[in-house]
């Protein structure tokens, strides 16, 4: 791909079927602009070859500055991908996913009424500062003594995030009509989102977690998402107690991990497989109880991809593989943190390495570059097809009744459980309890 031409791909080299494309293609030139798991998996895929600079590439796993600046002078033929949606910030900006979410919740109120609209009530209260100032006051003020979390709308890695009780912690965002003279001089404050605290999370040896869990889009219209089965949960550091308010290691659960801590495993780091976590949780709250939360995580996903839906520019040329931030707080109810556009790749262990691995390896498969797939197909490597323009189901033979019945074709990490292995996941249970 040339800076100034701008293109990207052979000129009439392929069909317009993707599968002959494949055929007649000697070898799928790709560009990568990340240095971790995803250089490894493009270098080693058969029949790649990586180009640099400004050569013509058919694949581009890019980074979103670069699609910024580059994707709208691009001239992308039929059978080029790229990694992003151009305006894959309408759910992956902090402010934005809130925006969007409260406006679909609006319309199902409306058009479908209260019942279905509650089906959206999963992302924490959230206000954008300073734009709405003057209405977070009038909510804060409604719970007197509870905890916000403030988030600036579009950094990472725990960035900028503070936790506060008091308005005089977050001067700096008043909206104009309170803030001084000399305030008002300064240059803008940077956006950022009140949110409130999930005060009561869900915890595992004293120790608060959330999960990653990640979704692969290949279209938004219609929508067709992907689920991972082989998310994982990433525990903060130290012991949750709401009365430090300003120790992230205890509240955040994404900040560098304290390799000093004395139950830090240097192989496995401070994450649990999500394998790991659903034969915990049900081990203590039964298969049924289990079974409903990860219906709940699914009911997540695909109301966020709905809500966005008609926002994001549909694009052929475009996927987009999301990592995913649910918390779950004591009552085992899920919550939307954050969705992520570019979620880590960059591995913690050799375990995490394998799993990162294996999730680049599944996506560039349902990517399909080689024009391998059917476009049948309800499961590829770890994917499940979640949703296809409308939920997806497989069809479970029930050999012993001689019948069979429908459940969704989504499986976020379970294999699907027999009496047999939910007893043998009992006894391995009480092995995984982390140390306190
Ligand atoms: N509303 C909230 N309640 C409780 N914990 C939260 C809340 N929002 C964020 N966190 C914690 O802070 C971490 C970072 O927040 P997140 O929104 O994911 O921002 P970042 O972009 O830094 O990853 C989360 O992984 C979670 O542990
Ligand atoms: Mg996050």
């Amino acid at each position: 791909m040339s800076k100034n031409k701008q293109t990207a791909g052979h000129k009439g080299a392929y069909s317009s079927q993707r599968k002959k494309e494949g055929e007649g293609r000697s070898c799928i030139r790709y560009r990568c602009g990340l240095t971790n798991t995803i250089q490894d998996v493009l270098n080693q895929r058969p029949g790649w070859v990586e180009v640099k600079d400004d050569g013509e590439w058919d694949f581009n796993w890019c980074d979103v500055g670069w699609l910024r600046e580059n994707f709208d002078h691009s001239y992308m033929e039929e059978h080029v991908r790229i990694s992003h949606f151009r305006n894959h910030y309408e759910l992956t900006r902090k402010n934005l996913m809130v925006k969007n979410l409260k406006r679909y919740r609006k319309t199902l109120e409306r058009e479908a009424g209260r019942l279905e609209a509650a089906r959206c009530d999963f992302f924490p209260c959230t206000f954008v500062l300073p734009s709405e100032y003057h209405i977070f006051v009038e909510e804060f003020k409604r719970s007197p003594g509870s905890t916000w979390i403030m988030k600036p709308v579009a950094r990472s890695q725990g960035k900028g995030i503070f936790l506060f009780r008091k308005l005089k912690d977050i001067i700096d965002w008043r909206k104009d009509g309170s803030r001084s003279e000399e305030q008002k001089d300064e240059a803008q404050v940077e956006s950022y989102v009140a949110q409130r605290y999930i005060e009561n999370p869900y915890l595992i040896a004293g120790r608060k977690f959330d999960l990653r869990v990640y979704v692969l889009v290949t279209s938004y219209i219609p929508l067709k998402a992907w689920l991972y089965r082989d998310g994982f949960a990433r525990f903060s550091n130290t012991r949750f107690s709401l009365s430090s308010i300003d120790d992230q290691y205890v509240h955040l659960t994404n900040v560098a991990v304290q390799k000093t801590a004395p139950d830090y495993d240097p192989e496995k780091g401070c994450k649990w497989q999500m394998q790991q976590l659903r034969q915990y949780l049900t081990a203590k709250h039964g298969f049924e109880t289990v079974q409903t939360l990860f219906k709940e995580i699914d009911n997540i996903f695909i109301r966020s991809l709905i809500s966005v839906q008609k926002t994001i520019i549909n694009d052929k040329h475009c996927f987009e593989l999301y990592g995913y931030d649910i918390l779950l707080d004591q009552d085992l109810k899920p919550w939307l943190i954050e969705v992520n556009a570019s979620p880590s790749l960059t591995a913690s262990s050799q375990e995490d390495y394998e799993l990162k691995y294996r999730l680049l390896e599944d996506t560039l498969h349902i990517v399909d570059m080689e024009g391998r797939l059917t476009g049948k197909e309800k499961r590829v490597g770890g994917f499940d097809l979640m949703w296809n323009d409308g939920p997806v189901y497989t069809d479970v033979g029930l050999e012993a009744l001689g019948s069979s019945c429908l459940v969704e074709n989504t499986l976020l990490d379970l294999e699907k459980c027999s009496i047999a292995s939910l007893a043998h996941q009992w006894i391995l249970c009480s092995e995984w309890v982390p140390s306190e």
